[in-house]
């Protein structure tokens, strides 16, 4: 597929420079920041094989039982008010819980890391900072508490991911505090600032088009895979990815140099007529539906892309099953960033339930 073609030929367009448009290639070394998101093979393999086993569909069918436990507690504590903010009442915190539980945060220290992923991921925006400088301050937070809960574990070992990590071995050597710290730092922030938003947007949407929300709930359950991945589609939380160009070449037509930077929009691929029979139509059963939203194939293919679906899936329909009238009564505050697609805070309604 030819616009899959960049994230899997990534000899000639290398994720080492950064993955961000307003990132310059030397800031990851700079701010030390510098996760498996921003290398290329070989070293991406050998640090994806370390975590890749936590997210197969297999891990993901296991959790699913706390991820719908944590979802009813959501519900519930909302079911009773009949307004709520919806983003810091239910699409920030279902992601959060679970990402932090799989790496095994400690439950006070969650607040921490939303306010901190916020600041990483939607940094462009003021109320988060505003610049790249305050991006990079978070990072090192955020790195710096990696490497911290990395090292408790070598104290005191439990059953979660930052114990894997911190006893993991790459060719006979543990992973360097460079490695750790990064490592950490990304499947927080790449766990809970996306799902959020296409939970957010999933809310939003099912507003927007009264009569697909219609179709759902005549089938909750059984058309809950394709509605959830045209949601993904049509809020694409992740609007690109960008790649450093390792040597000059032409793509589609396009001459391009040694050096330069290219981004991939996923939220331009996710409307392409070429890929999707009428795109700008939202539809709950749309099938087949090849969105790009977690990138289109390569090395770097989401790692979270199970997980993420079914966080999504459980949310909406414990959601709709409780409360099938909830709607966005407001005006959503929309994030100012070109990477994520993200909603501040957004009011919603709906008949209260006791
Ligand atoms: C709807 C939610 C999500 C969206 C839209 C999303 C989107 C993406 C995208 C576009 C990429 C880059 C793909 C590429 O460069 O080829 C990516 C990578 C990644 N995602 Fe997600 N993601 C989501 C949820 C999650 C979750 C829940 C996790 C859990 C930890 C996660 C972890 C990661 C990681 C670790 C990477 C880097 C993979 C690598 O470099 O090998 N994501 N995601």
């Amino acid at each position: 597929m030819a616009r899959a073609a960049a994230t899997r030929d990534w000899e000639t367009f290398s994720s080492a420079g950064g993955i961000q448009v307003m990132t310059e290639v030397e800031d990851t070394d700079r701010f030390q920041i510098r996760s498996m998101i921003a290398t290329d093979p070989p070293k991406h393999t050998r640090l994806r094989s370390l975590v890749n086993r936590g997210f197969t569909p297999r891990a993901v069918a296991k959790a699913e039982a706390s991820v719908r436990l944590r979802a009813r507690e959501i519900v519930d504590a909302i079911a009773p008010k009949g307004e709520v903010e919806f983003v810091s009442e239910v699409s920030s915190v279902l992601p959060v819980a679970i990402i932090c539980d799989m790496v095994g945060v400690p439950e006070p220290d969650r607040p921490r890391m939303l306010d901190l992923t916020n600041r990483l991921l939607g940094g462009g925006d003021q109320e988060y900072g505003g610049n790249k400088e305050s991006i990079a301050r978070a990072g090192a937070e955020l790195r710096e508490y990696g490497l911290w809960l990395a090292k408790s574990r070598l104290a005191e070992p439990k059953d979660d991911m930052a114990t894997t990590l911190v006893h993991a071995e790459i060719d006979g050597d543990a992973l360097p505090p460079e490695d750790l710290g990064p490592f950490i730092l990304l499947l927080i922030a790449a766990g809970n600032e996306t799902t959020r938003t296409a939970i957010s947007h999933g809310l939003l949407t099912l507003t927007e088009f009264p009569d697909e929300r219609r179709r759902w709930l005549e089938d909750l359950d059984g058309r809950a895979v394709t509605a959830a991945e045209e949601i993904v589609r049509w809020a694409t939380p992740v609007m690109h990815m960008r790649r450093t160009v390792t040597r000059d070449t032409e793509f589609a037509g396009v001459r391009m140099r040694k050096g330069d930077k290219i981004a991939m929009w996923y939220i331009a691929a996710n409307r392409d007529e070429k890929q999707f029979t009428d795109p700008y139509r939202f539809d709950v059963t749309r099938e087949p539906n090849e969105q790009g939203a977690f990138g289109t194939g390569g090395a770097h293919f989401c790692l979270g892309a199970h997980l993420a679906r079914r966080e999504l899936i459980v949310m909406l329909t414990e959601l709709l099953r409780r409360l099938p009238d909830i709607h966005v009564s407001g005006k959503p505050e929309k994030l100012r960033s070109n990477f994520i697609h993200g909603i501040k805070r957004m009011p919603a309604s709906f008949t209260p339930v006791r």
